[in-house]
């Protein structure tokens, strides 16, 4: 027996098996398993932030008992995650686990605009994420080709603007009960939602529904096809200001860690323009004392404890460099690793090729602390997966891509670089292999 048979998914930091095997004792449900709280994890690294040590724990098991020591209530839950997956063995050696994640931010955004994907969808894409220990589902809510979040004060968007799609499929929306419904399911998960809407580009949808964001009155078609940066707010129309502070007063009191602007792709706004129109939007946010998010090209704008998605490493990155120093945060999304809509191989049907094909080993084998030259290491304080949806029309066809590509970026997420160690690699596709979750990389 080594630890690679357990398939523990994400690894644990530091993990030992200290004896024999033994069968589980006690109920099923580990209702019965010794849990000490408020109680520091023994072995953590001095200087461990305070976010960190409330996620961290430690699980011991002998002779098929177990017991955590955790912090608090974030710790236990992460040890009882763990606890689930030893649990599908029907024996268990000695052994004793102290875990932490590395990056507090471990997210997974999903494009519910180009297709659209309800809370029966979502759910399922949270119950993955919580095996995972993942902690932020972001939702891209809005795009060119639909407007997917109910906006009460501003009927029009998904009357007008939800029942499209990518070359032309049926669309839908959340209702705001629906998001309630998602948050509520995130918290007894550990998930906080996410609410992005996208501006200033990336609006046809939103200029198709509301004649007053157009300076010339006249609304475009929703659009159904795939290309980007053909769309733009205009900065100096009353409706635009009303636009921006209805959508985003709505999406605060749902993003309890922070609401996302977009600001990416902007091709058809002139910079100062963009600038303005971004910093307009964070301003609801912050208004609200929840943290702005933002794609990389809002850099400029953001500011101190604020979060900076950072997506294509093609593009000149000095203003994220800038924003770093600033003390803004960096989330690694990069698309040549962890967009999951990318895909597995040249001859598979799903997915998109413009930032490369990426295998399983591809999304694992990357350091989020070295995303590209110049950026502080410490300033990256989180990795999200993306999942942009204009090939991917089903749930089944979702968590094709997702899994177990996902896994990869999670194992990243808690242990914080993908290469390092010999052996790290194959110790990952073992316990791919242990979960069943192997599958070779084109079908
Ligand atoms: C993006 O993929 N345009 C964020």
């Amino acid at each position: 027996m080594t630890s690679d048979d357990l398939g523990l998914l994400p690894r644990p930091w530091q993990m030992s098996i200290t004896g024999e095997q033994y069968p589980w004792q006690g109920d099923r449900d580990g209702e019965d398993v010794v849990v000490i709280k408020n109680q520091p994890v023994p072995g953590l690294l001095a200087g461990s932030p305070t976010w960190q040590r409330k996620e961290a724990y430690r699980l011991e098991i002998v002779a098929g008992r177990a017991e955590i020591t955790a912090e608090g209530e974030l710790g236990v839950a992460n040890a009882r995650r763990t606890l689930r997956q030893l649990r599908t063995s029907r024996t268990v050696p000695d052994l004793v686990i102290t875990d932490r994640p590395e990056f507090e931010w471990r997210g997974l955004s999903v494009d519910i605009a180009r297709h659209f994907f309800g809370v029966e969808d979502l759910v399922a894409v949270m119950d993955i994420m919580a095996e995972l220990g993942l902690n932020r589902l972001h939702l891209h809510l809005s795009d060119d080709q639909g407007w997917r979040i109910e906006i009460p004060a501003i009927p029009e968007l998904t009357e007008r603007s939800s029942r499209t799609s990518v070359g032309g499929g049926p669309g839908g929306f959340l209702s705001q009960e629906d998001l309630d419904f998602l948050v509520a399911q995130g918290v007894r998960r550990g998930i906080a939602i996410v609410p992005e809407v996208d501006v200033p580009g990336h609006v046809t949808a939103a200029l198709h529904a509301l004649p007053g964001l157009n300076p010339d009155g006249a609304q475009p078609d929703v659009y159904e096809g795939i290309e980007v940066g053909i769309s733009s707010l205009t900065e100096d129309l009353p409706e635009t200001e009303r636009f921006l502070e209805g959508v985003f007063g709505t999406l605060v009191p749902h993003g309890q860690e922070g609401v996302h602007i977009g600001g990416d792709e902007c091709l058809l706004t002139p910079p100062a323009e963009f600038n303005r129109l971004v910093a307009s939007a964070a301003g609801y946010v912050r208004a609200a004392g929840r943290p702005v998010i933002a794609w990389q090209e809002a850099a400029p704008v953001l500011e101190e404890g604020e979060y900076l998605q950072v997506w294509d490493e093609r593009q000149d990155l000095s203003g994220v460099v800038e924003a770093a120093r600033r003390g803004v945060r960096i989330i690694a999304s990069p698309a040549t690793r962890v967009y999951l809509d990318m895909k597995y191989a040249d001859d598979e049907r799903l997915g998109l090729t413009w930032a490369g094909t990426t295998t399983l080993r591809e999304a694992y084998e990357w350091d989020p602390r070295a995303l590209f030259e110049g950026l502080d290491p410490a300033a990256v304080h989180g990795v999200e997966a993306c999942i942009f949806t204009e090939t991917i029309e089903t749930q089944d066809e979702l968590l094709y891509m997702l899994m177990p590509r996902l896994a990869a970026v999670a194992e990243v997420a808690w242990a914080g670089t993908g290469i390092g160690t010999e052996g790290q690699w194959e110790s990952f596709e073992a316990r791919v292999r242990v979960r069943e979750l192997w599958r070779p990389p084109s079908p």
